[in-house]
């Protein structure tokens, strides 16, 4: 049986990371891979509640803390529910988001800071690091473009400016300090050369 494999992808908004998913998960799967895609905040039953408690504009008062505990329980049971059955299947599974997204988002955008997020990761995920993440990396501008601008917001694409700004500085540090983890992917480019970019490093990761 083949061995599972576990990568992760974050980035910033509009940098296309849904759809270089998709692609990912089509081209392993034409390798003869199972593949199994999943989400976070969500991913299982109970999980995906949590996704619209924690999105959901109106919950306005949501601490801080809340907030954090809330991302880490979805991830705990999304991880006992879905990802570690599915590795120790001998599948990959393939995250839009993990835990680098709240080292950023809740250790620099809300102030957290880095060993709190850290600590409730390892204990969230039982120790289980992605094998590989991919951070996509676009300026602000390009993604700016990208996204169209104006959409409806969720809850945390409601808070201002400075927020993104620590946001995107969190995004950097996980990507220096988890360097054996972390692979930084410029997706400047088109959709197709992002793609195959991606290919190369995770047929290299899984050492084919
Ligand atoms: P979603 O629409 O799934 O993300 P994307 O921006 O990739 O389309 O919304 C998830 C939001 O939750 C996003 O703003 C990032 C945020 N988030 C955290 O703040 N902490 C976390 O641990 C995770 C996984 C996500």
């Amino acid at each position: 049986m083949n061995k599972g494999f576990f990568i992760s992808f974050e980035g910033t908004d509009g940098c296309g990371k849904s759809t270089q998913i998709k692609l990912l998960a089509e081209y392993l799967k034409s390798k003869g891979r199972e593949v199994v895609i999943s989400r976070e905040p969500g991913g299982s039953p109970v999980g995906e509640k949590i996704r619209e408690i924690l999105l959901n504009a109106d919950n306005v008062e949501i601490s801080s803390m809340c907030e954090l505990f809330l991302f880490e329980a979805a991830r705990a049971q999304h991880m006992d529910q879905i990802v570690m059955p599915a590795l120790n299947e001998g599948k990959i599974v393939i995250l839009d988001r993990f835990i680098d997204s709240s080292i950023a988002y809740q250790g620099f955008g809300r102030q957290l800071g880095v060993e709190c997020v850290e600590t409730f990761n390892h204990y969230a995920i039982g120790g289980r690091y992605p094998d590989v993440t991919l951070m996509l990396e676009l300026s602000p501008e390009t993604a700016f473009v990208r996204k169209g601008g104006n959409d409806v917001k969720d809850r945390m694409e409601m808070t201002g400016n400075d927020f993104f700004k620590r946001v995107g500085e969190g995004l950097s540090f996980a990507a220096e300090k988890y360097s054996d983890r972390i692979i930084c992917v410029n997706v400047e480019g088109t959709c197709q050369e992002t793609h195959a970019r991606i290919c190369e490093i995770i047929d290299k990761a899984i050492g084919e």
